[in-house]
């Protein structure tokens, strides 16, 4: 069936990689981007109908609450609705010795508050959608459990808050049936993946979107890897 999905961070990496699968499947996706770069207008010249695209900034609650209360004058629901765009600053993978914590700020405010500024404006409209999702991208980054880096503390914990706030709304929606997921989509390559990592974006966003059509029990559980592997939180 065809569905309406609302992404952040399209334009680029993962979000891009996950627009185009969606567009090529017949899904209509409003995107929240910070801006139009030359990949999103060559997809908006091949699916105008389909490709919605809002200018926000996940940072700035007034910039957001404009691209939504824009994207419900073309539509009155959203089936998904997935958290995507996400900081990781270089100055970030240093020793705690020599760490500017100048940017922790910001990376928590983009990765762990930013969904949630997208969540408080978009939610009546996925109350009202079939599909009834919210996916947080997290990452492996953000298992306390699991965790193994001496570094990166920032994302790190930014990704330990989303898991946290993916927990928390998951209890306030579950009476909507709401599903929310926490997903860590593997080690790409993009900006923040660098090219060092084993897989593309593309071959991440081919698992990813695998794994959000499978159905999830609402009260299971809700952290995984791109394989549908449960991870610990
Ligand atoms: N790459 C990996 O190996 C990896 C591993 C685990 C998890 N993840 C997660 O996967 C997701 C996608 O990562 P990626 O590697 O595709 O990242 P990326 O290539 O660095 O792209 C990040 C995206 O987020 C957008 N963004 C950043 N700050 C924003 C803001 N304040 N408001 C709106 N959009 C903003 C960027 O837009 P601009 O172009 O405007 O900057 C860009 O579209 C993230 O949640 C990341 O944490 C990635």
């Amino acid at each position: 069936m065809k569905q309406k999905i609302l992404l952040t961070g399209a334009n680029r990496g993962l979000g891009l990689s996950l627009t185009k699968i969606y567009l090529s499947q017949g899904h209509e996706v409003f995107a929240i981007i910070r801006r139009v770069n030359e990949a999103l207008h060559s997809l908006k010249n091949e699916y105008a109908d389909q490709l919605k695209l809002h200018i926000g900034d996940v940072a700035d609650e007034p910039s957001i609450e404009k691209a939504i209360r824009a994207i419900e004058k073309e539509t009155d629901y959203i089936d998904m609705l997935i958290n995507n765009a996400a900081v990781l600053f270089p100055a970030d993978n240093v020793p705690i010795e020599q760490v500017d914590f100048s940017v922790y700020g910001a990376t928590y405010d983009v990765n762990a508050v930013g969904p949630l500024r997208v969540v408080k404006y978009v939610l009546p409209l996925v109350r009202k959608g079939g599909g009834k999702r919210i996916v947080n991208i997290s990452s492996e980054a953000g298992s306390i459990t699991d965790s193994w880096r001496k570094s990166e503390y920032a994302y790190c914990m930014s990704k330990s808050a989303l898991n946290m706030a993916s927990s928390i709304l998951q209890n306030y929606v579950l009476e909507d049936k709401i599903k929310v997921l926490a997903v860590h989509p593997g080690w790409f390559s993009s900006d923040m993946g660098t090219s060092a990592a084993p897989i593309t974006p593309a071959e991440s966003a081919v698992k990813v979107a695998r794994l959000l059509e499978k159905s999830f029990t609402l009260q299971g559980p809700m952290y995984y890897d791109l394989e549908g592997k449960q991870m610990h939180w």
